[in-house]
């Protein structure tokens, strides 16, 4: 206790002789077009120490306008083709798949403007530890904005930033496998007792599913096939199976890591425990830039699903709002059965576009619930009994008012599950999400409200329920003891995201949205969940006392951690650990102090 406070005091020493160093309180990263910005000469002889991995941006919409240098008219129409899904920007050095995270400056559409303010101005396309490490000195010597892309997946809009220099993960690759009992944490005595895959920085969840199980191996992975470890791993990390492994990041045993001060260091359980323990859950772009991640595996096994989807005509809206509320209210009991689901409800949408054969518009359900066949007693027809009786539930007293449809589908694995049905996955809009992370008490303490909140909170959209958190992730067996998870995912069961869109450069249209889904949508659901908290990977970008919402209890070691190893903020993002005393003025980022 005594060292720590001492270690506290140093630190606040150290902080005062930083800021009586910068007498300016307006101090900025340094801009492009002033003095502070680094000469031509000095980029030509970084890209040199690169061996030319350094990438002057080009707006990848640009070769749309007939305006821009890089106009390719017959180029054009596969980059507006490919800008409609994620997985081409996941391989473009700048593209991030929401238009709104980089402010609409180059859509690829010639009757938008186009501009390359919303994006970086380099690229360092790093396929070594070696080139992040020069990446991260050179912008913390030169004073330059640093952001992180992997695939550019981010909801939050942290992959990409004006006058920026961007570090690009995406080639490096690799993936090795270990035996049980074969791999031990460097500086550790006792080898991990499972299976483990080291998998590169630019690996994403696609490749690893696939290669884990032409091994019989299966990993915790996400919701689709193109997200990448670095944002999934050190956001927390749910997926189909984190009910019955835990989360993703609680499956990480070991990380490489380039620190802001430039060092190639190992994160473990043994060494560099604070990046270890802040990595997994304390966000992405903040403490270091992961290099590679040794992550646990686990022997494949039988995987049972069960779609079910009902539908009212918009006039029994009631029995709909009613049914939906025994589905949430339901959720934890499933969950504790091991039962996973994703599902969402639409209000007044028409039937056809949901694949439901009745003309008109109605509120529909359409819910995938998963069952991993690892336990004796859980068979396909255990899940479906659950199911069944779930949806008997809801629908009870209305059965007449209702379609319904039950499909049961068994599978030898879980990639013959996820290979099919996770893609490809739409990007190309203006949008933003909110989040909530539901506990068994905001689920069942009260129908009233908690029906209340399921009819404001899709407004005019719909609502994604995510069962994906329960007794593994209650439970769950952390490499090192704990990890910067936020804490309400230690007894939430569904993590609720809600979201609005706008037309491109419709300002007003993009306050009204941020407006309603902070302030109407979200807020519907954290008055169910007030003490709970959000998902820091598909949330609102202006969620109230983010520091809260997203870290909860372990925000001030966080914080700490931040402080010690940054103390020059050479990583900084929003919402971000330890963000606050910066701010973008004119797209430039700016001391507040
Ligand atoms: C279609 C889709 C489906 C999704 N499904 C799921 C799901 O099932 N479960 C779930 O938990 N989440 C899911 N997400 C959310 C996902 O976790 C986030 O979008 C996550 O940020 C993606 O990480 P990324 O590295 O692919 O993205 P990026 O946009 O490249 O990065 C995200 C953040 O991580 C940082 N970052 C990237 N690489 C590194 C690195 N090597 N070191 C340090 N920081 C890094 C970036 O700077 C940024 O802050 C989904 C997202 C999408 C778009
Ligand atoms: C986004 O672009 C608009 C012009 O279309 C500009 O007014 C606004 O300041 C920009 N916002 C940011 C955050 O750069
Ligand atoms: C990034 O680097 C790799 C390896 O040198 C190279 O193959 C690839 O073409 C580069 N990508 C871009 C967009 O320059
Ligand atoms: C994977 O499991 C199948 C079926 O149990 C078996 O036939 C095959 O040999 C296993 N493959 C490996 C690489 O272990
Ligand atoms: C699955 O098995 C577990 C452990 O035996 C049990 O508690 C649970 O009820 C089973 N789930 C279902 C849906 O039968
Ligand atoms: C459903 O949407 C239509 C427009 O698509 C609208 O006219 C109607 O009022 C809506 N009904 C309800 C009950 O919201
Ligand atoms: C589940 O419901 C479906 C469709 O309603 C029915 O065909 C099936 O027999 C039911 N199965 C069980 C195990 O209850
Ligand atoms: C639904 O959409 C209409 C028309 O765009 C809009 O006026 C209304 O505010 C929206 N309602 C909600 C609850 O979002």
């Amino acid at each position: 206790m005594a060292t720590k406070r001492l270690a506290m005091l140093a630190f606040f020493l150290q902080l005062l002789a930083l800021s009586s160093s910068h007498p300016n309180p307006k101090v900025c990263k340094a801009q492009p077009g002033t003095k502070a910005w680094p000469s031509e000469a000095k980029w030509e002889s970084f890209d040199k120490s690169l061996s030319g991995q350094l990438i002057k941006t080009v707006p990848p919409g640009a070769v749309c306008h007939p305006s821009q240098p890089s106009y390719d008219a017959i180029a054009c129409p596969a980059v507006q083709e490919g800008w409609k899904l994620a997985k081409w920007h996941t391989e473009n050095p700048v593209s991030v798949i929401l238009d709104s995270a980089v402010n609409d400056t180059c859509l690829p559409d010639p009757k938008y403007p186009c501009s390359a303010e919303g994006y970086p101005i380099y690229v360092v396309n790093a396929t070594t530890a070696e080139h992040v490490k020069k990446g991260v000195n050179f912008a913390r010597q030169n004073n330059v904005r640093l952001v992180i892309k992997g695939t550019g997946h981010d909801y939050m809009g942290r992959s990409a930033a004006p006058n920026s220099l961007s570090i690009w993960t995406h080639n490096i690759k690799g993936l090795e496998f270990f035996e049980i009992n074969k791999f031990t944490p460097k500086h550790c005595k006792v080898p991990i007792d499972k299976h483990v895959i080291t998998v590169g920085a630019g690996t994403q969840m696609l490749e690893i599913d696939e290669q884990a199980s032409l091994r019989n191996l299966t990993v915790v992975g996400g919701g689709s096939g193109s997200v990448g470890i670095g944002g999934y791993l050190t956001g927390g990390g749910h997926s189909a199976i984190s009910l019955t492994f835990g989360l993703a990041a609680d499956q990480v045993v070991e990380m490489e890591v380039v620190t802001a001060s430039g060092k190639i260091v190992t994160a473990n359980a043994c060494q560099n425990e604070d990046l270890f323990w802040a990595m997994r859950g304390g966000g992405g772009s903040t403490f270091g830039v992961i290099i590679s991640a040794t992550i646990k595996a686990y022997p494949s096994f039988k995987f049972a699903t069960v779609s079910v989807m009902f539908g009212a005509p918009v006039s029994s809206s009631d029995a709909y709002y009613d049914a939906l509320t025994t589905i949430f209210e339901e959720s934890p009991d499933l969950g504790d059965l091991g039962i996973s689901a994703y599902y969402f409800g639409a209000a007044n949408v028409s039937a056809a576009d949901y694949g439901i054969p009745v003309p008109g518009m109605i509120n529909g359900f359409i819910g995938g619930f998963m069952l991993p066949l690892i336990d004796a007693s859980n068979t396909s027809d255990s899940l479906l009994t659950a199911v069944n009786a779930t949806l008997a539930k809801a629908i009870k007293g209305a059965e007449d008012q209702f379609l319904t449809s039950v499909t049961e589908t068994t599978f030898d694995d879980f990639w013959s599950w996820y290979k099919d049905n996770n893609g490809p996955l739409n990007a190309g809009f203006d949008a933003i999400l909110g989040s909530r992370l539901l506990d068994r008490k905001s689920l069942t303490g009260n129908r009233a409200t908690l029906k209340e909140a399921l009819i404001v909170a899709p407004g005019n959209g719909t609502l994604l329920g995510h069962l994906v958190s329960g007794k593994a992730v209650h439970n769950a067996k952390i490499p090192g003891g704990s990890n910067a998870v936020n804490p309400a995912w230690r007894s939430a069961y569904v993590h609720t995201v809600v979201s609005s869109s706008w037309d491109p450069l419709d300002a007003a249209g993009r306050e009204k949205q941020l407006n309603l889904n902070t302030n109407v949508y979200t807020e519907a659901l954290r008055k169910i969940a007030p003490d709970t908290g959000a998902y820091i990977n598909e949330a609102d970008l202006y969620e109230p006392n983010p520091q809260k919402a997203f870290w909860g209890a372990n925000y001030p070691r966080l914080w700490f951690i931040k402080k010690m190893r940054d103390p020059l903020d050479v990583f900084w993002c929003s919402p971000c650990v330890g963000n606050e005393g910066w701010e973008v003025i004119d797209d430039a980022l700016c001391r507040k102090w």
